[in-house]
């Protein structure tokens, strides 16, 4: 394929715009969760009004990954056991892998990706922890979102992206430098394009445009710097597939801005590991396989 990247970059744009749009409930639930003004009761009372996803719901807190003795009933009662944000980030997950479920016959490994995925919003919760500098709830969905530009081109531009990834695989280069140069565009600015489009918060919109350029962020430095350092971690350690198998530098700022110990990196690796796991056991939930 000879293109130039400026007529790659014009079909995105065409491509882009018959992006299916996020369900009613999915962006309603994040605007709940994102407003500090808004209720429990708001929130049950928009999940509910939707069956599938009610259902869905209580499929998942019911499962063995959540491991409570009794019966949970109703969204509401999720609530008052789970919370607020861990509902939120269980309708978002739900939502997002649904939207992108469609086979695309690319030779892409999604259940490899959403592993990433997973991994980076679970080791982003850790990393919140041992920092303490911002709430662990905070951080699961911008996690579980970062790379949602790669899972866009390979669902709407599943030609220009095997391009990119047969390049990737034949030279073993970073995959966000092959598509600056073949696409000139990368999954951090797609990303963008879709997370405005569907309406997120601007934290989590800035994370995903800055997950690999953390300093340049001018807002939300902490969440920014958190989830660009997990995704160093989780390619360390070979959690899931990112799209390519090198390990992109982690900034020396915004480790220092961490304040983490070198010594408590083994406890992260081994909570990491832990939770993986588990996460394993939600994505095949919430996908309903
Ligand atoms: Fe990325
Ligand atoms: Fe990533």
């Amino acid at each position: 394929m000879t293109m130039s990247s400026f007529d790659v970059r014009e079909k995105i744009a065409k491509r882009l715009k018959d992006l299916p749009t996020l369900p009613h409930v999915a962006r309603r639930v994040i605007e709940i969760a994102y407003d500090p003004k808004s209720s429990a009761a708001n929130m049950s009372e928009v999940i509910s009004r939707d069956q599938s996803l009610t259902a869905k719901v209580l499929r998942v807190v019911n499962s063995a990954y959540y491991g409570f003795p009794r019966k949970i009933e109703s969204v509401k009662q999720a609530v008052v056991i789970l919370g607020f944000k861990a509902v939120s980030d269980l309708v978002v997950s739900v939502s997002v892998f649904d939207a992108f479920k469609k086979k695309t016959g690319l030779d892409f490994d999604m259940l490899g990706f959403w592993k990433h995925s997973i991994g980076v919003a679970v080791t982003a919760k850790t990393l919140a922890k041992y920092s303490g500098f911002m709430p662990v709830e905070d951080v699961f969905v911008p996690g579980l979102l970062h790379d949602i530009g790669k899972v866009v081109m390979v669902s709407f531009l599943p030609e220009e992206y095997k391009v990119v990834i047969d390049r990737v695989r034949s030279t073993g280069r970073w995959i966000r430098d092959v598509e600056e140069e073949l696409l000139g565009i990368d999954h951090a600015s797609i990303g963008r394009f879709v997370a405005d489009k569907w309406n997120f918060p601007p934290k989590i919109v800035s994370t995903i445009f800055y997950h690999h350029r953390p300093l340049l962020a001018k807002d939300y430095r902490d969440i920014v710097g958190i989830i660009h350092a997990a995704d160093v971690l989780v390619r360390v350690r070979k959690i899931g597939w990112g799209g390519d198998a090198t390990i992109p530098t982690l900034n020396k700022d915004v480790w220092a801005m961490l304040k983490l110990s070198p010594n408590v990196l083994d406890d992260i690796y081994a909570s990491m590991e832990e939770s993986v796991k588990k996460a394993e056991e939600f994505f095949r939930l919430a996908q309903g396989g």
